[in-house]
This record gives structure tokens, sequence and C-alpha cells, in this order.
């Protein structure tokens, strides 16, 4: 079986940080999403993969950030999308890579509990022509969304509808045989002008393919938007095995949930877990709460965080108010100044979100 990940698109939800990254790249736990689609592939014993990406700046930073694959033992194609025209355009593009062999498709914003590998196996060991993965969500409104018959076959697909049938959202993890290219081939752009991938299993549906819904029961998160990204962080930091790798001073009370990094200190500080401090990262007179990472080569001096995300080459010094809910980019600085005026002194990038107390 090969491999398709999905790392285009521009990521306009998470603006500002999307605009110097790709939102695949984004960490969670310390480590880019797209890492963890990488890593739950090859766990599933797949090895040759193809990544849809982007023409622009945000494409070369995923090539440079994944290279070839080595570092995971996997063989990497890319593929450029010359603009984000849909999921079932990113199947057409990739035809000559996909050749006749079965796939699966991730796409590369997605996060979810447990892994792959028996969702793989099932599809490995069946004759089905396709296997997509549903979950139950609060909004289906915001996703693909599938109504089953009685018998738990697929009686519809829709795309982000305004009335749900159900609310059984499609998870962006997809399986195929060969017939998915003639679905793709065969279908029109959607009201949003994008060919998708819904509509592509749709024709599968409609011309007696064999379509299995498996029922994903732990979580799963499209990290589209800033409260999905630290929702995520939250879920894989519960699930981290915590390690102490820095250094954590004698007047330090770091608890057992709290992995840090290497070259990472902790002084004179509190740090209650699950929590994570990235390499090289200085905290220093500072607490650090629960479900907070902080990326490498940081500093926080007499500051205090919680529940948020802090990227890499970033300075919180002398904060008076508690950090919370917060997602910050990287090489950020944020500090309180005695000198006057006593004011704000702000440059944000565009589309910032500054909330003060
Ligand atoms: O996350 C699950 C949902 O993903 C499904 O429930 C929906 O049925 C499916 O259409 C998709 O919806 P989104 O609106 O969330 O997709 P988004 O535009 O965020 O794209 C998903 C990923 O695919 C993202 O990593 C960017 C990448 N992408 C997207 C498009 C449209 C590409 O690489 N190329 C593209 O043309």
């Amino acid at each position: 079986m090969k491999a398709l990940i999905l790392s285009g698109g521009k990521g306009s939800r998470l603006y500002p940080l999307t605009y110097t990254n790709a939102k695949q790249l984004i960490p969670v736990a310390n480590k880019p999403v797209l890492f963890r689609v990488i890593e739950a592939i090859r766990d599933a014993g797949i090895t040759d993969i193809g990544i849809i990406i982007g023409i622009g700046e945000n494409g070369r930073r995923v090539q440079e950030a994944v290279g070839q694959g080595r570092r995971w033992g996997v063989n990497v194609t890319y593929i450029l999308q010359e603009a984000p025209l849909g999921l079932a355009h990113c199947v057409l593009i990739a035809r000559d890579f996909l050749g006749d062999e079965r796939f699966v498709m991730f796409l590369g914003d997605n996060v979810i509990e447990g892994g792959i590998s028996n969702l793989i196996r099932e599809f490995e060991q069946s004759g089905y022509n396709s296997q997509i993965v549903l979950t139950e969500v609060a909004e289906p409104q915001h996703y693909g969304v599938a109504e089953l018959n009685p018998d738990r076959s697929i009686k519809r697909l829709v795309e982000k509808p305004r009335n749900p049938p159900s609310n059984l959202a499609l998870v962006g993890i997809y399986m195929f045989d060969k017939h998915i290219h003639e679905a793709v081939r065969s279908i029109e752009p959607s009201w949003r002008g994008e060919l998708e991938i819904t509509d592509a299993i749709q024709w599968l549906v409609e011309h007696g393919y064999h379509v299995h819904p498996y029922i994903h029961r732990g979580w799963w998160i499209d990290t589209g938007k800033p409260i999905d990204m630290l929702d995520a962080n939250s879920k894989v930091l519960e699930e981290l095995t915590p390690e102490i790798r820095g250094f954590v001073d004698r007047d330090s009370k770091v608890d057992e949930r709290v992995t840090v990094e290497e070259g990472a200190e902790i002084i004179n500080s509190v740090v209650r877990g699950p929590t994570i401090i990235g390499e090289n990262t200085r905290v220093v007179n500072s607490y650090i709460g629960p479900f907070t990472s902080i990326y490498h080569h940081c500093l926080v001096e007499n500051a205090e965080i919680e529940h948020s995300l802090i990227l890499e080459h970033s300075k919180i010094i002398n904060v008076p108010a508690r950090i919370t809910d917060s997602l910050i980019g990287r090489n950020v600085e944020l500090r309180h100044s005695e000198l006057k005026p006593r004011a704000l002194k702000l440059t944000l990038g565009d589309n910032s979100r500054l909330g003060l107390v």
C-alpha cells in the first residue's frame, strides 16, 4: 500500500501563524502535526509516501522539514499542487505516483488517537473498494457528513451540509483502491469551487462500489482553528510518557506529568503537567500550568502560563497577568517594560488577536 498526505492549502483560519509557516508544521506537544501523521503511517507498515504541497513558500518549508523521509525510514515523493483546488484534486494530480495500488489518504492537519495500524490492517484484509472513518461530533455542519442505512451501510455523504442528516463526520483518513481515480475524474467542483473527496466517495457509493464506514470511538481533532490546536495539544500531552532530560534546580517543583527536553532549564519555578518544556528553553521564576507546550529555545521569566502553546525562540518576560488559552508564534517577544510612557507598545501581525485584562 502507498500513502498520500495532504499538506497544501492556505491555513487561513490559523493566521497569522500560517503566514510564515505551513499549518501542518505547527507543533502539538512539541512535534509538528505532519510528523505525527508520517509516524502513524510508518507505524502501520507503509513506507512509500506522497506529500501534496502548495507551490509557495509553505510548500518549500514542508520539503525542508521532512526531506526525503530518511529520519522515519520512509521514502517521500513531493507532488506540487498549483492551488488548493480540493481534496479530490489532490488524488487527481497524484495519479502517476499512486498507479493502481491501494492507498491511504491522510489530511496533514488531522490528529487521531491510537494511530491507523488497525484501520490499515482491516482494509488490507478486506475486499472493500474504499474505507472511510466516521466519528460523532457536536457540530457536523463543519465537516463531511455521512448518513447510514439501518444495516450500517452508507446511504449518502454530503460536504458541510447546512442541515446535517446525522452527527457522523468524515475523519480526514480515507482508504481507496484504483476506482477512486475514475470517481475524481467524474465529479464537478462544489459551490466553494473545490473538487470534494466527499463527492468522489458518494460517486463510488452510487456506482455500486463497496465503501465501508469504520466508526472511530476515540478522540480525533482537525487542527484547523486555534482552539482545535490547543485541544489537540492537550490530548497529545495526556498521552505522552513524561521524561526529564533537561535540568531542574532544587528550588523548582516539577510534577510527574512534565517532560523537560534536552538542554532545557527550570529554575526556581513551578511546572504542573501534563506539560512539555522544549529543548534549550529556560523557565525562570515562573509558573507553567497544565496543558502547556513551550517549544525550543524560548525564555519564560517572571511569568505565568497555562493551557497554551508557545512556538520556538519566543520570550515572555515580566508579564504581570497570567497567560492562558493562548497560541503564541515564533520569535515573539512579550515583556513588561518600566519605560515611560506607561502604555501598551504592540507590534502585532495581520489577523493577530490580543485579549487585555
Ligand atoms: O478534517 C476532516 C474534514 O476535512 C472532512 O470532514 C471534510 O469532509 C473534508 O472536506 C475536509 O474538510 P476541511 O474543510 O477541513 O479541509 P481543509 O480545506 O482544511 O483541508 C484539509 C487538509 O488538506 C489540509 O491539511 C490542507 C490540505 N489541502 C486542502 C485542499 C483543499 C490540500 O493539500 N490541497 C487542497 O486543495
